[in-house]
């Protein structure tokens, strides 16, 4: 019987947070887990810390708005192993505060664009190659439920008052990529999906990370686990364009 191959995962943003926790849970499920992170030495402990707890991970030097490091994180990818079976587009950041929309500066929004939209268009259309050499593979965008236009404009949602123009619409985009490139993909059997993990509480929009979680905030394997649930399906599974959460589906 030929060997099964070990899935290679390449995770944004991967450091700390969400994304780290999905790196820990997915490592210790068997996948090789490639730390995607701006901070090398945060990048590195990270990969420190895994190891020693007998996860095979390595760190890639990946700011997902320098496409130069882009190229070459995808580079250092194909020379080292010549595929990968997972991207979770999973960096982020959401610098808009809440402004009102009239008072919000376009400077902000394209911030949280760069990152959150560009950043993840760049990224994923420089490993496609690689997920195609080792397809069957997934695409998995981490979104909000922020980014949702079918919560923003329902009267009945507790989402309907919050505004936050920059972060709400770069998310929405995202879910727009996820439309859009699960169904080019269809024919090459890569599946792309977005998902919300809720709030959550870690240092994301600037919240310091030890303070003390509100209530209704979940803790980082709550808001891992849909992630890593859909990065767990069968290598085969056709699940694609969907925007899912633990309680199950979200509106776009
Ligand atoms: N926490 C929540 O309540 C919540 C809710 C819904 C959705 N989300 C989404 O979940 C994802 C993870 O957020 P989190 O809560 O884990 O926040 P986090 O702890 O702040 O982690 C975000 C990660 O993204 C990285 N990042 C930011 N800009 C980057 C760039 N230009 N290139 C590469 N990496 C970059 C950060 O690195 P640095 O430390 O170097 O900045 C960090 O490693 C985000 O996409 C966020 O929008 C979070």
């Amino acid at each position: 019987m030929a060997e099964k191959k070990t899935v290679l995962t390449l995770i944004t943003g991967a450091d700390k947070g969400i994304g780290f926790a999905t790196a820990q849970a997915l490592g210790k499920k068997g996948q090789h887990i490639l730390i995607g992170s701006r901070n090398q030495e945060r990048g590195e402990k990270a990969v420190e810390q895994l190891n020693a707890a007998g996860i095979k991970a390595d760190f890639i030097q990946l700011d997902v708005t320098d496409k130069a490091q882009i190229t070459a994180a995808a580079d250092k990818i194909d020379a080292d192993y010549g595929y990968l079976n997972i991207l979770i587009n999973n960096a982020g950041i959401a610098l808009d505060h809440h402004q009102p929309a009239s008072k919000l500066s376009t400077d902000t929004i394209r911030q949280d664009f760069d990152v959150n939209y560009f950043g993840l268009i760049d990224v994923t259309q420089a490993m496609i190659p690689l997920l195609k050499a080792g397809k069957p593979a997934k695409i998995i965008n981490v979104s909000s439920n922020m980014g949702s236009m079918g919560l923003a404009s329902d009267p009945s949602s507790r989402f309907y008052k919050v505004n936050s123009l920059g972060y709400q619409s770069s998310k929405a985009s995202v879910n727009f990529a996820t439309i859009i490139f699960s169904k080019e993909l269809a024919t090459d059997d890569i599946t792309v999906n977005s998902v919300n993990p809720g709030w959550t509480a870690t240092g994301f929009g600037g919240r310091p990370e030890d303070a003390p979680a509100p209530a209704g905030m979940q803790d980082v394997a709550t808001g891992a686990a849909q992630i890593i649930k859909m990065a767990s399906l069968p290598m085969d599974d056709k699940t694609t364009g969907t925007f899912t959460e633990n309680d199950g589906t979200l509106p776009w």
